[in-house]
């Protein structure tokens, strides 16, 4: 069989605390090179953010199709809200000012739905079908929902009421330091959150991605929802795999 053409895609996977680049190879979902990180300019606005991401993609030397994963609603690349960075986000077309920062062609996505496109095709998310939704624990909580392996994107499912609030001010890795809570506690109070987006949805299988993902063991215990949960399997690179596989597709219409 004739070897398959690598196709090389950057991916920048920007994050309230920090954005981080790879160059990927989207067959394989392999980063070609050592991950970047630049720390997220305080306050997030578009400009410094802007200037941190056209700093990202000088620091990988690219001039290609760059595909990024962002913290907020996006439809047809423009900001529809602003959780854990600068209202100014808001309905800004993230596409078109990352873009012209940055001198290369990006395609912008949510950044939980990049790390489930990745999970799905190259992790744990192979062949299973039914309805799995992959939550994001960080900053925020994101959600990419899964049905059948394919992407519904924006479903904000941080975003549920949960005590008086949004589920991510009681149960995010935010709220757990911010009240330093142990993780007995804050796991008891994930999977609380579960338990709700279990309740509403019934899906077949949770994913857990962003960095806590990795500390499951410390809170493993407390997870007693009635669903199959397990850790995402690519953890940190999810994203920026996910955000290079989305503008390839995109690229193909
Ligand atoms: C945002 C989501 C994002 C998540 C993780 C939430 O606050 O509303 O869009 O996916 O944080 O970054």
């Amino acid at each position: 069989m004739q070897e398959q053409e690598q196709k090389l895609i950057l991916g920048i996977d920007i994050g309230a605390s920090g954005i981080k680049g790879a160059i990927v190879d989207i067959h394989t979902g392999k980063l070609q090179n050592e991950r970047m990180r630049l720390v997220t300019p305080d306050p997030a606005t578009p400009e410094a953010m802007a200037a941190t991401f056209a700093e990202l993609v000088d620091m990988h030397k690219w001039k290609g199709l760059v595909g990024c994963g962002f913290p907020s609603i996006i439809k047809n690349g423009v900001a529809h809200s602003a959780a854990n960075i600068s209202k100014k986000w808001i309905n800004q077309d993230v596409e078109k000012l990352l873009s012209n920062a940055s001198g290369c062609k990006v395609k912008v996505l949510n950044d939980a739905d990049a790390a489930g496109i990745a999970e799905m095709r190259f992790g744990l998310g192979r062949g299973e079908h039914g309805l799995v939704i992959l939550i994001t624990i960080g900053s925020g909580l994101g959600s990419a929902f899964f049905l059948n392996g394919e992407l519904v994107p924006n479903t904000e499912l941080g975003h549920m009421f949960l005590h008086g609030d949004i589920a991510e001010r009681y149960a995010s890795n935010n709220a757990r330091k911010r009240e330093n809570l142990g993780w007995d506690e804050w796991g008891a109070r994930f999977n609380e959150y579960l338990e709700y987006v279990n309740h509403i949805f019934s899906p077949d299988l949770i994913f857990l991605g962003g960095g806590v993902s990795k500390k499951f063991l410390k809170y493993k215990e407390h997870i007693t929802v009635d669903v199959r949960v397990t850790p995402a399997q690519l953890l940190n690179t999810a994203g920026t795999v996910g955000a290079a596989m989305y503008a390839y597709e995109m690229s193909k219409k």
